[in-house]
């Protein structure tokens, strides 16, 4: 069973194929793992231009899908020529409407290589910027009605759960035997969110954010220090400097803990965010120093919450196990303070390998065999879900 996963919901474009192994259902090797980042066309802008986003994900995708398939050893050139059936080309020309560049260069490869030898497709359809999320569908789509080949539509956030708790031994990874409940918390640039599953396949949201999500607040807060884009792992940088050469933070430097005592699961990032611009502003132009503290408090802000949170829902729903995932889930000091947590409390945590912390098409390659092993009906018409929930996966 080889499965071919697409993800496209932001900045990265992301192929995988995967090849499910003996034993397990989702227990499988990695034949071909491709991310291409689009940062340095959205470092100008501070943050990703959903336009550009697209028209970037639309030029590169074929080409990913065809360097995956190569190195997977998938892909055939056909010796013969070959034209695609006059409906079929109708089909296309409907379905790729809107991503011309896609259209022409999906013909060229459905007429230039032979069907390979994948048994199922899975793509990201939400959520995430919509127009982004469409090139992905619509390419996933055309590969299902060409090749015949069974489509199944993933949610982005069960992508980061599955992958966190994925183990790497001898080249295959697996998802072991989880003790439930199980608590997820989702830290990324689109969301916060704490999630609560009794089993696998049902998710129920117990806490989210009521403004912006923790990774666009480092994003935010990284821009108002004057780093670029993305922001967490400048942040997270200039934190690691204070720690190590142990700055102590100016009194009227310190910033708050929003939400920290509301007494529920609800986060908030605004305030936070409107805390430092007006230090930003009180000491412009800022010095290093000054630079470093505001991220060292913004950092441990972020994580005195975090932790805060945390707590109070594994307690809420007596869970033995916590997963961590999203990008932010990338974070040293938030993976140290989570693991002390996990100590303290005694649960069990899985954190995503730094690797598979941000996006990629193997968090969606795994989601898809869950679906696989769950025995989920393969969709024919997908609709890409800007604020799709995972409670509705
Ligand atoms: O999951 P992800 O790759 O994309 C979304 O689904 O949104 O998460 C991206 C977010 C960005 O906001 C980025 O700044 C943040 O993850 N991030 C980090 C770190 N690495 C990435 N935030 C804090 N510390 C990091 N080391
Ligand atoms: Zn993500």
């Amino acid at each position: 069973m080889i499965l071919l996963a697409i993800e496209t919901s932001c900045d990265e474009t992301a192929v995988s194929i995967v090849k499910r192994a003996r034993g397990k259902n989702v227990r499988f090797e990695v034949l071909s793992h491709k991310v291409l980042s689009q940062i340095d066309i959205h470092k100008e802008y501070g943050g990703v231009f959903p336009a550009l986003a697209k028209r970037e994900h639309a030029r590169v995708l074929t080409q990913l899908i065809a360097e995956c398939l190569e190195e997977a050893d998938l892909l055939v050139e056909r010796t013969n020529e070959f034209h695609l059936p006059n409906a079929t080309r109708k089909k296309l020309d409907t379905m790729l409407e809107r991503e011309p560049e896609m259209l022409r260069a999906m013909k060229v490869l459905f007429e230039g290589i032979q069907k390979p030898g994948i048994d199922a497709i899975a793509v990201t359809s939400g959520p995430g910027l919509e127009p982004a999320l469409w090139v992905g569908i619509n390419g996933a789509m055309a590969i299902s009605h060409v090749w015949n080949i069974p489509l199944y539509p993933i949610n982005h956030m069960e992508g980061h759960i599955v992958a966190s708790t994925l183990n790497l031994n001898e080249g295959i990874y697996e998802m072991p035997e989880i003790e439930l409940p199980v608590c997820a918390l989702l830290i990324s640039g689109g969301h916060t969110e704490i999630v609560k599953m009794n089993k696998w396949r049902s998710y129920k949201v117990i806490g989210k954010t009521r403004d912006d999500a923790v990774g666009e607040a480092f994003d935010k807060a990284a821009r108002m220090l004057g780093l670029p884009y993305p922001g967490g792992p400048e942040i997270s940088r200039l934190a690691e400097l204070a720690r190590k050469e142990s700055l102590v933070v100016n009194e009227d430097l310190r910033l708050p803990r929003p939400m920290l005592h509301s007494g529920d699961l609800s986060f908030s990032c605004s305030g936070l965010k409107t805390a430092v611009l007006t230090r930003v502003k009180k000491y412009e132009p800022l010095e290093e120093n000054i630079k470093k503290m505001l991220a060292l408090e913004f950092e441990n802000s972020i994580a005195d919450v975090l932790v805060a949170k945390v707590k109070q829902a594994m307690y809420e729903t007596r869970s033995k196990t916590l997963i961590v995932g999203g990008g932010v889930s990338a974070n040293s000091h938030i993976r140290f303070v989570l693991k002390d947590l996990a100590d303290k409390e005694g649960f069990n945590l899985y954190l995503p390998d730094k690797s598979l912390s941000t996006d990629n098409g193997l968090m969606i390659a795994a989601a898809g065999l869950l679906h696989l092993a769950c025995q989920d009906k393969p969709k024919v018409k997908i609709k890409a879900g800007g604020s799709w929930s995972i409670e509705d996966c």
